[in-house]
């Protein structure tokens, strides 16, 4: 029985073999070139776009794919390349940059300029995914910038590179930012960080479409410019940090190189020289400055408000006109910031006094004063702006003057403040800033009398007293940084806690990707 099944079993013919291989290979193809395309609105971006429509087909990058950018436009193929870099990394692929005078072939990622009115602004772009190309377009180059990292949001390095096809829905992105000021301040007096941190920084500001690093340049504990007239600044002044470290500078040379870098990410380094208080370090490195002619010793502490420059002396003015003339020429940056915080042992009549000479002096220079909100106590001039920290009746006397607010309200926006009681690293002097708290305000809504058009932006600082490395920056500028990011960028009607926070949740494996030691809330949803 057994012997008779087995002889009658029907041998294979080859055309039954031949259907079987096709059939298999054409599941094949169509297994690796028709995945499901991924729906962009279910996309993860930070900060939001301001919109995102999807409409049929599906575009594919492939490992063939290119990126093409308009030939004869100054800056696009450096653009392209710092995409295709990323790009390599997330993907896998090996994709090069190509200037073109043509709409290129299908598959590829072409960027290009060009006036439309769907484009607002020189940070707007468009996305527009077709089932042929994914085509990025802007009026300038700074736009494309700020597209690009969008592009990368799409394709985002999650530390596994998958080198196959990605296959995304057809879709447009229309995206501009709400506000035209986004940035962060990295004090690096408290604590002196590298160049090399410094880049870092400004990589992480660029992901999320900042266009702002001001640098807090001198304090008490330490001057971290190279001011060429008045060496003893750097060489004494800035010798040490809080704690007693061995502190360190910028060479005028070493600053250029990160005003560079960041310019080759469309961001702006604001530079500060904090005056007339927090001016210890000045005023341990040059005697002649202080009033009784005796040089104090270096201060290593955290204290505030105990230092000023001599305001009647003349050699302040000579001093500061030197070291804004220094800053001056090598800053192609609009904004000078003179700090003005704080300065509790400088008399009210010659704080106003200073800030008013030293205002003079950067406009004289070419350049827009900014000053935290003590300076609205002086009179403004009509394009200085008011950094907006601690006091609404500063901010609103600014506004009164005529001035602009950069928005940095300390019990929202200090990324020093800790996340909560338990938070090793930061201060808490205005307050704990979980994640959610950090997220959920708007600049035009914190007081009556600061309304959007008073407002040039949204800066979220990072005081250093208390971190001394990269790992520590980070575990306080992240994650509350994407928060601030899209405060900045996404109409305040479009954000809610609700929806952001498992959106941030999804940022997870790339902040990991990234070695982003971000503090984990229990607040969000972080996927493993
Ligand atoms: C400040 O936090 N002293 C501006």
């Amino acid at each position: 029985m057994y012997r008779a099944m087995k002889k009658t079993k029907p041998k294979r013919r080859p055309t039954a073999i031949l259907f079987l291989f096709t059939l298999f290979f054409v599941v094949m193809q169509i297994s690796c070139t028709q995945q499901i395309p991924t729906n962009v609105q279910d996309m993860n971006f930070i900060p939001q776009p301001v919109s995102v429509d999807t409409t049929e087909g599906a575009f594919v990058l492939g490992g063939k794919a290119m990126v093409f950018v308009q030939e004869g436009q100054e800056g696009l193929v450096k653009i392209g390349q710092f995409l295709a870099t990323k790009l390599n990394k997330s993907t896998g692929f090996q994709i090069e940059v190509k200037e073109t005078s043509k709409v290129p072939r299908k598959g590829n990622i072409y960027l290009t300029l060009g006036n439309d009115p769907a484009i607002v602004g020189d940070e707007g772009y468009q996305i527009d995914v077709t089932n042929k190309l994914l085509t990025l377009k802007a009026t300038k180059p700074e736009g494309l910038f700020r597209g690009v990292q969008t592009i990368r949001q799409l394709f985002p390095d999650n530390g596994n590179t998958r080198q196959e096809a990605y296959a995304i829905k057809a879709a447009t992105i229309n995206d501009a930012p709400s506000y035209t000021y986004r940035g962060m301040m990295l004090d690096v007096s408290r604590h002196f960080f590298g160049v090399e941190d410094v880049k870092k920084v400004i990589d992480h500001l660029a992901y999320y479409k900042f266009n702002h690093l001001h640098l807090h340049l001198s304090d008490d504990q330490g001057w971290r410019i190279e001011i060429k007239s008045w060496p003893n600044l750097t060489a004494h002044g800035g010798s040490t940090q809080v704690g007693g470290g061995e502190g360190g500078y910028y060479t005028q040379e070493q600053y250029k190189e990160l005003v560079a870098y960041a310019a080759s990410r469309f961001i702006t380094i604001v530079p500060e020289i904090d005056m007339p208080g927090h001016t210890n370090a000045a005023l341990a490195s040059y005697p002649e400055l202080n009033c009784d002619g005796k040089a104090p010793e270096l201060y290593t502490g955290t204290e505030v408000g105990f230092s000023s420059l001599c305001i009647d002396k003349e050699i302040t003015y000579e001093f500061v006109d030197d070291v804004l003339t220094e800053l001056v020429e090598i800053t192609p940056g609009p904004y000078i910031h003179i700090g003005g915080d704080e300065s509790h042992s400088t008399k009210k009549e010659d704080f106003i006094y200073f800030i008013e000479k030293v205002q003079d002096m950067v406009f004289s220079k070419g350049k827009t004063m900014i000053g935290w909100d003590e300076v609205a106590h002086a009179e403004l001039h009509p394009k200085s702006i008011a950094q907006y920290w601690s006091k609404d009746e500063n901010a609103k006397l600014a506004i009164k003057k005529g001035a602009k607010v950069i928005v940095s309200p300390g019990k929202y926006a200090y990324l020093d403040m800790k996340y909560d009681s338990t938070t090793v690293l930061g201060l808490n002097w205005a307050g704990y800033i979980e994640v959610d708290h950090g997220y959920s305000w708007s600049p035009d809504q914190l007081t009556e009398g600061i309304a959007k058009e008073n407002i040039l932006g949204i800066e979220a600082p990072l005081w250093s007293e208390t971190v001394t490395n990269m790992d520590e920056i980070e575990y306080l500028v992240f994650p509350r940084l994407l928060g601030y990011a899209e405060i900045g960028w996404t109409p305040a009607p479009q954000r809610n806690w609700e929806d952001y926070k498992v959106r941030l949740g999804k940022f997870a494996p790339q902040l990991k990707a990234a070695g982003i030691d971000y503090y984990p809330s229990a607040l969000v949803p972080w996927v493993e």
